[in-house]
């Protein structure tokens, strides 16, 4: 009786294997397949006019392409939390060290091992540059750079944006910036 059960079943799964085949074989178009169905003569369709896919409006020009008003941002359109500055921290070591190095002065392996040297994050001209124009590098890339945006989502970018702001302050502080307690923590350490 088991043994009988189990032949059952075991044929049923053969034949509904079967079945779950034929529908993986029915005729359909390939992508990109001609067919002569529409008058252009393709089995793909174009989007409609005038309409955009779901999850893909990208209209918020600060956001997505860094500008206001057609300029580089000044600001961030999103606020910078703490944990927004750690993921800009993780990615920044992830896409960018290779080239500009954990401190960003642009001594990298890919530029130790003779890719063009990029200007250190550390220049004045740098300094003063809006988060706009960081997150318009990474995004359509500079020169030899290229652009990282398929790589890293703009969200991230602006997070690395921030990050290269945390840098350029850790490089340029001054005492007096330093809460009591800091400037204590390093008198201890002198
Ligand atoms: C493969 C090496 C490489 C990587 C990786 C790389 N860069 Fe660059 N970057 C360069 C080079 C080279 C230049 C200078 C390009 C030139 O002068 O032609 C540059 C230039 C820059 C500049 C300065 C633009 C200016 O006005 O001088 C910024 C800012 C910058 N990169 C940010 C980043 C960030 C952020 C990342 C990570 C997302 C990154 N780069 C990843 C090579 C790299």
């Amino acid at each position: 009786m088991g043994i009988r059960f189990a032949a059952g079943a075991a044929l049923v799964l053969a034949l509904s294997g079967c079945y779950a085949q034929e529908m993986a074989n029915q005729d359909r178009y390939e992508p990109l397949e001609a067919s002569g169905l529409f008058e252009d003569g393709m089995a793909s369709r174009q989007p409609i006019e005038g309409t955009v896919a779901r999850g893909q409006l990208f209209e918020d020009d600060h956001l997505y392409r860094g500008t206001v008003a057609g300029q580089p941002a000044t600001e961030f359109p999103f606020e910078i939390t703490a944990e927004i500055m750690a993921r800009g921290q993780e990615r920044y070591q992830i896409f960018c060290t290779p080239c500009h190095d954990q401190l960003g002065t642009g001594a990298g392996i890919v530029v130790q091992r003779g890719f063009r040297r990029p200007s250190s994050l550390h220049v004045d001209r740098l300094r003063a540059a809006p988060p706009g124009y960081f997150f318009d590098v990474m995004t359509n890339g500079f020169g030899a750079m290229s652009s990282y945006a398929s790589q890293v989502p703009a969200e991230d970018r602006w997070a690395i944006a921030a990050y290269i702001r945390a840098l350029q302050l850790s490089q340029n502080a001054n005492e007096a910036d330093l809460a009591p307690e800091d400037l204590e923590l390093l008198g201890a350490q002198r």
